[in-house]
């Protein structure tokens, strides 16, 4: 594939976008074409190939800027090798297995075709924003779960498959 990937995210506290760079910066050592923007700021997606979507779960959910991503430009994704991720889980759980998608996300995987679904381990620092964040915080269960070997590794695969379509 010679076009450009997007990848997209919602994030609250930050700690996705950097789950998102990564994947990004996998995707270029493996030769592709990569963009990175908040999930609430992409206009429109007719200029990409190839688009990755990630959302931070809040409360069992994917993250709104997320959601409101698939909805507003489900045309364009129709059309385009779509993947998810998602980040979260405060413990090794992602790290040591499989998480299936939350529910909305099943749907829209369905919905679209994507290629694929990760749900990587998530981030909560000291600097949180809101009252929830900081009762977890307090009841020391924050911390820093992301496993960047596995995001880089999930995104080389994404890499080989959009490699493979461009040779075809
Ligand atoms: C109030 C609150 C609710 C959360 N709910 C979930 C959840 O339902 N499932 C999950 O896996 N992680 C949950 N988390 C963990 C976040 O998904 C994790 O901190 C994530 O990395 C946040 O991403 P962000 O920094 O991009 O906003 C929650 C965190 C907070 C503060």
């Amino acid at each position: 594939m010679t076009g450009t990937v997007l990848v997209t995210y919602g994030t609250r506290n930050g700690s996705t976008a950097h789950i998102a760079e990564a994947i990004a910066d996998a995707l270029r050592e493996n030769g592709l074409t990569v963009e990175t923007m908040r999930a609430a700021s992409v206009p429109f997606t007719t200029p990409y190939d190839a688009v990755v979507v990630g959302g931070a779960l809040y409360a069992g959910r994917w993250h709104k800027d997320a959601r409101r991503f698939i909805r507003r430009h489900r045309p364009d994704l129709a059309r385009l090798p779509v993947w998810f991720f998602s980040s979260g889980p405060l413990d090794t759980s992602a790290s040591d297995g499989d998480i299936p998608p939350v529910r909305a996300v099943r749907r829209a995987m369905d919905d679209l075709h994507a290629r694929g679904h990760a749900t990587f381990g998530g981030c909560l620092d000291d600097d949180a924003d809101g009252f929830l964040a900081r009762r977890i915080l307090r009841s020391g269960k924050g911390g820093d779960f992301r496993d960047f070997e596995a995001v880089a590794a999930w995104a080389s695969g994404i890499a080989q498959q959009l490699k493979g379509r461009g040779e075809r």
